[in-house]
C-alpha cells in the first residue's frame, strides 16, 4: 500500500471530493454505470456516511450510522464513492463481533463495494471510472462498503465487469462470485450434466442461489437443500428439480456411506449436511465446500473417499488470481448470466442495515439485501 505524500494526502479532503467532481466530468464515460457527479456522497467538509459497528461492553457488539471524516480512512492509491454494497454472512459475522473475521472495533464491515473511482494515485485508474472491489481486507480489516468512501489499494481494484451494473455486481458480489468459483472448480474436474444429479445446499441463502440457478442453466439436474418451509417458491423457478428439507436430508446420520446419488456437490453449510453429502456422492464425484453456516466440524470415516474416490475441493476465493476472478466475473455476466437475476434481491438503505444482518444471522434473510448508499 502507497500513500504517503501523493496526490490524495497532499489535497485537503474538502477540496479532494470538488477535484475529484471536477475530474468525473472532463473524462470519457469508462462504461454505463459512470457518475457523473456524485450525489450524496462526500460533503464540502469531507464528510461521509457509514454504519460504523462498536464495542458497547460485556462482549456486545452494536451497530449505527455515524457520520464519519474522510480523513478517517486508512492510506491506499485509490478513493472511491461507493454506490452499492450487498450483505454477505462474512459482513454479519463482522458486524457481530466476530473476532475471527474482524479483530478491532470500531469497524465499518461491507466486503463487496461497487462504486466510481474519486482519486486515484494509480496509473491504471482515473476518476471516474466503475470499479468493483470484493474481499481482500475489504470490510474485515479495512473499512468496507458499509460507508459511502473506501480508500484501498490498486490491486484490490477492478474495473465493472462490462455487461453489468454496479446495481448487478453487487447482486451478484462475493456469493455469486464463489457460487461461480465452485461451478468453475466442477467443471474443471470434469463434472458433466450427463453424469447425474448435482446437489446445492444452504440453497436460499447468497451462494446457494446463485448455484441452482447456474447449474440448472448449464443443464444440470439439481437438487437443492434448504431448511426455509417456502423454499419451492424461490428455487424452482430458478431450475431446481428437486427441493428437499434439510432434516430430511440429515436422515442418514450415523452411517459411513449412504447410496451414492450426486455427481457433484455445492455445499455452503458444513457440518451434518457437508457429511451427507459426501457420503452420498457417486463413485468419482466432486464434492465442493465453501462455508459453514451450520457448523464448522466435519464429522466422517475416510470411506467415501477410498471407496469411492470422491473428490473434496475446498473453496476460499481470496485465494483466486485477478485473471480467473475476471473469468469468472465475465461469465457471471455473459453464458452464465441468469435472466431473473433482479428477482434475487431486494434494495436497503444503510439504516436498514441492523435488521437485515440480524435475519442473515438466523438464517431468515430471503433474497439478497443490495446497499444502496444513496437512500
Ligand atoms: N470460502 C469462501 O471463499 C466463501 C465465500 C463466500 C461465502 N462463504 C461462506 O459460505 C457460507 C454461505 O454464504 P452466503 O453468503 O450464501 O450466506 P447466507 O446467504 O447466509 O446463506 C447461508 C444459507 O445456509 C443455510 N443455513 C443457515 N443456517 C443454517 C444451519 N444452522 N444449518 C443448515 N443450514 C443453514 C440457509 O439456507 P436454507 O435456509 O436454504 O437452508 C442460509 O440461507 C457462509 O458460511 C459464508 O461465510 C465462504
Amino acid at each position: 500500500m502507497r500513500n504517503n505524500g501523493s496526490k490524495m494526502q497532499q489535497l485537503p479532503t474538502h477540496l479532494a471530493g470538488l477535484v475529484a467532481r471536477c475530474d468525473l466530468r472532463r473524462g470519457e464515460p469508462a462504461n454505463r454505470d459512470r457518475a457523473v457527479g456524485v450525489p450524496g456522497g462526500m460533503t464540502t467538509n469531507g464528510t461521509y456516511e457509514a454504519y460504523v459497528v462498536r464495542e458497547v461492553g460485556d462482549g456486545q457488539f452494536a451497530g449505527r450510522l455515524e457520520t464519519k471524516d474522510i480523513t478517517d480512512l486508512p492510506a491506499g492509491d485509490v478513493l472511491v464513492r461507493v454506490r452499492y454494497s450487498s450483505l454477505n454472512y462474512k459482513d454479519a459475522l463482522s458486524a457481530s463481533g466476530n473476532r475471527g473475521v474482524t479483530r478491532r472495533y470500531p469497524h465499518t464491515p461491507g466486503i463487496d463495494a461497487a462504486g466510481v473511482i474519486e482519486m486515484s494515485d494509480a496509473e491504471e485508474f482515473a476518476p471516474g471510472d466503475a470499479v468493483i472491489v470484493s474481499g481482500y481486507d475489504l470490510g474485515t480489516k479495512v473499512p468496507g462498503g458499509f460507508g459511502q468512501y473506501i480508500r484501498v489499494p490498486a490491486g484490490w481494484v477492478m474495473k465493472l465487469t462490462p455487461g453489468l451494473t454496479l446495481r448487478e455486481s453487487m447482486i451478484l458480489g462475493t456469493a455469486g462470485f464463489t457460487a461461480g468459483l465452485m461451478i468453475h472448480e466442477l467443471l474443471e474436474a470434469g463434472t458433466e450434466p450427463e453424469q447425474g444429479e448435482i446437489l446445492v445446499t444452504g440453497a436460499t441463502g447468497g451462494v446457494g442461489c446463485f448455484a441452482v440457478g447456474i447449474l440448472a442453466k448449464l443443464g444440470c439436474s439439481v437438487v437443492a437443500v434448504s431448511g426455509k418451509d417456502d423454499a419451492e417458491a424461490l428455487l424452482k423457478p430458478l431450475g431446481a428439480k428437486e427441493v428437499v428439507g434439510r432434516e430430511a436430508f440429515a436422515a442418514g446420520k450415523g452411517r459411513a456411506l449412504l447410496e451414492g446419488r450426486w455427481a457433484g456437490v455445492v455445499d455452503t453449510v458444513g457440518g451434518e449436511a457437508l457429511a451427507t453429502a459426501i457420503k452420498s456422492t457417486r463413485p468419482g464425484g466432486v464434492v465442493t465446500c465453501c462455508g459453514n453456516a451450520a457448523s464448522p466440524e466435519l464429522s466422517l470415516t475416510v470411506y467415501p473417499f477410498i471407496l469411492r474416490g470422491v473428490t473434496l475441493k475446498g473453496i476460499a476465493c481470496q485465494h483466486y488470481s485477478l485473471s480467473t476472478r475476471r473469468l469468472i466475473l465475465k461469465r457471471l455476466a455473459n453464458e452464465w448470466r441468469l435472466d431473473g437475476l433482479d428477482d434475487l434481491h431486494k434494495e436497503i438503505s444503510l439504516a436498514d442495515l441492523g435488521g437485515a444482518i440480524d435475519q442473515i444471522l438466523a438464517g431468515r434473510l430471503h433474497r439478497r439485501a443490495v446497499i444502496n448508499l444513496d437512500r
